[in-house]
């Protein structure tokens, strides 16, 4: 059966055992965290055991599909109160045979004072204070200001492709001074900062992340070395428009019929924004329940 560029319905370990051994080259996806936010569908409160024991399946049905030379990218969060969530969902990972290559943070918001910058960078002439800040009341923690980005590969020698989301130099004259910095661009680290697009807008979604962030994943793996990317976890269908914005296949799967509308509407627009009609209604939400 045909399942590329299409967002199932369907739960994802039931789609993933659906796909040949293999066949993925690039998995991109943010899974509920168990956090009890409130889906239309699932529910997000299961018992911290139970919830390790999905994550530990859904990276056994991934690992079957995802080839020798994939990469697993897993974002993942915590809450100031619970943050271990992330570190105990790799760890799930990890048993299962995954090598942690890349433990990228996707920073939300960051604040750099101007005093911090040094002398060399005369382009800023002010305090910086950038991205989306969700004030907490609490006299115990922080504000949350970033999630994980696990880069899980099966060998940890996956090479990946880094100047393609490389940044330019601040400083012009590291250019030649080093014998790798031939060109204007450094590797960005694995600090990405990534804010999310202002929607004035209901949000139709509770746990959305922004389409600059599966970009970032897959231009990092390398668009040359990817064939087919999967978002088991397709929510409203950022990794699709991503996907479609890069010119490459992807497979989705949601069990919520509401998101995946609401993925189909922003798939047609970004085709009409495209001027390609793209295809219709029916074929994209591929009825296989
Ligand atoms: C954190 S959200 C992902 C949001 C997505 N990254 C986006 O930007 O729209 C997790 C999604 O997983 C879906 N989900 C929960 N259990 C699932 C399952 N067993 N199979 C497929 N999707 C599931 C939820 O309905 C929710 O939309």
């Amino acid at each position: 059966m045909e399942m590329k560029n299409q967002i199932h319905l369907l739960d994802c370990i039931d789609g993933m055992e659906m796909m040949d051994a293999g066949s993925v080259d690039l998995i991109v996806t943010s899974p509920p965290y168990n956090i009890g936010l409130s889906y239309s569908v699932y529910d997000d409160t299961l018992t911290r055991s139970e919830y390790l024991d999905w994550m530990g399946e859904i990276a056994g049905a991934a690992s079957r599909i995802l080839s020798d030379e994939g990469s697993f990218f897993l974002n993942i969060g915590g809450t100031p109160k619970d943050p271990w969530i992330p570190i105990d969902v790799a760890m799930e990972f990890r048993k299962r045979g995954y090598i942690l290559q890349n433990m990228i943070h996707w920073i939300k918001s960051i604040a750099i004072p101007r005093s911090d910058i040094g002398s060399y960078n005369q382009n800023i002439s002010g305090d910086i204070s950038v991205g989306h800040f969700k004030p907490i009341n609490s006299k115990r923690y922080h504000n949350d200001c970033h999630e994980f980005i696990f880069h899980f590969t099966k060998t940890g020698t996956v090479p990946i492709d880094k100047l393609a989301i490389g940044v330019p130099y601040q400083d012009k004259s590291n250019i030649g001074r080093w014998k790798q910095a031939t060109a204007d661009r450094r590797d960005r680290g694995n600090t990405w900062f990534i804010p999310y697009e202002t929607i004035q807008e209901k949000r139709p979604h509770p746990a959305v992340f922004p389409i600059g962030l599966p970009d970032l994943c897959i231009r990092d793996h390398g668009i040359d070395r990817c064939r087919l990317v999967l978002d088991p976890f397709m929510g409203i269908g950022s990794t699709a428009i991503a996907c479609i914005r890069l010119g490459i296949d992807y497979i989705g799967f949601e069990i919520d019929a509401s998101y995946r509308e609401i993925a189909s509407d922003h798939i047609q627009r970004e085709m009409r924004r495209r001027g390609d009609p793209g295809p219709a209604e029916d074929s994209l939400l591929n009825r296989v329940v």
